[in-house]
């Protein structure tokens, strides 16, 4: 099945319990949180308290994507302050401490993930398979909504999805950046099954004409 996860950073922060609200009642599956320190990516977005605000106000799962160099400092406080599943990038650490993250966030009874940029091949994630929940291929240079799809990177989504199904666990397949009914057919049929979309789904005048388009179901 397709979830499609819309992110929050689109969202207007001034009512965000009501943006949350709205797209869940549009159809949203997951709800997709942005986390930027202004060191790993050049932007500064929201972190652990307004987390612990929203995971207040909806029983939406919660996917956050932390674009912030050495999570190991920080996965901890994600999982408690209430993600269900907690990404880091593959780039943000050495190889040694992504994979103590991703047994701490395990330890918390939370799901994780592994999030590769662009520029980075896919076989990079093959030292995570045994442990990560969830592989995010970037389809934009992280750091800000809004930009262009990247094409190119959907030869690295089929290669991820020729490994997950070798591996046989049960791990996601997700793409993040310049995703909307336009763009998401091609991300499904390189095989990914989640779906994140910020500018497409917060800015639309329709939100569940958006969030079924991305599915496909128009
Ligand atoms: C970019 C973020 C994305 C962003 C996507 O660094 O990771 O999740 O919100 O926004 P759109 O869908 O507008 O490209
Ligand atoms: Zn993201």
């Amino acid at each position: 099945m397709i979830y499609v996860a819309p992110s929050l950073l689109s969202a207007d922060f001034a009512k965000l319990s009501e943006e949350i609200e709205d797209v869940r009642l549009a159809g949203a599956d997951w709800l997709h949180y942005d986390v930027m320190d202004g060191h790993f990516v050049p932007n500064i977005s929201m972190g652990i308290p307004v987390l612990a605000s929203v995971r207040k106000c909806t029983d939406l799962f919660l996917d956050a994507h932390l674009m912030i160099t050495e999570p190991i400092r920080y996965v901890k406080q994600f999982c408690d302050a209430g993600a269900d599943l907690v990404n880091v990038h593959v780039e943000a650490d050495t190889e040694e401490n992504i994979i103590a993250a991703l047994q701490q966030i395990h330890a918390k009874g939370k799901l994780c993930g592994i999030t590769l940029k662009p520029k980075t091949s896919w076989q990079a994630a093959e030292p995570f398979m045994d442990l990560a929940d969830l592989i995010l291929v970037m389809t934009v240079e992280p750091g800000f909504g809004g930009q262009h799809f990247m094409p190119e990177q959907m030869d690295k989504l089929r290669k991820l999805r020729e490994l997950i199904d070798r591996n046989g666990r049960e791990i996601r397949l997700e793409v993040d950046g310049g995703v909307d009914a336009g763009t998401a057919p091609v991300c499904i049929e390189a095989g990914a099954d989640t779906l994140v979309a910020g500018s497409a789904v917060f800015l639309a005048q329709d939100r569940k004409k958006a969030i079924d388009g991305i599915r496909g179901m128009n």
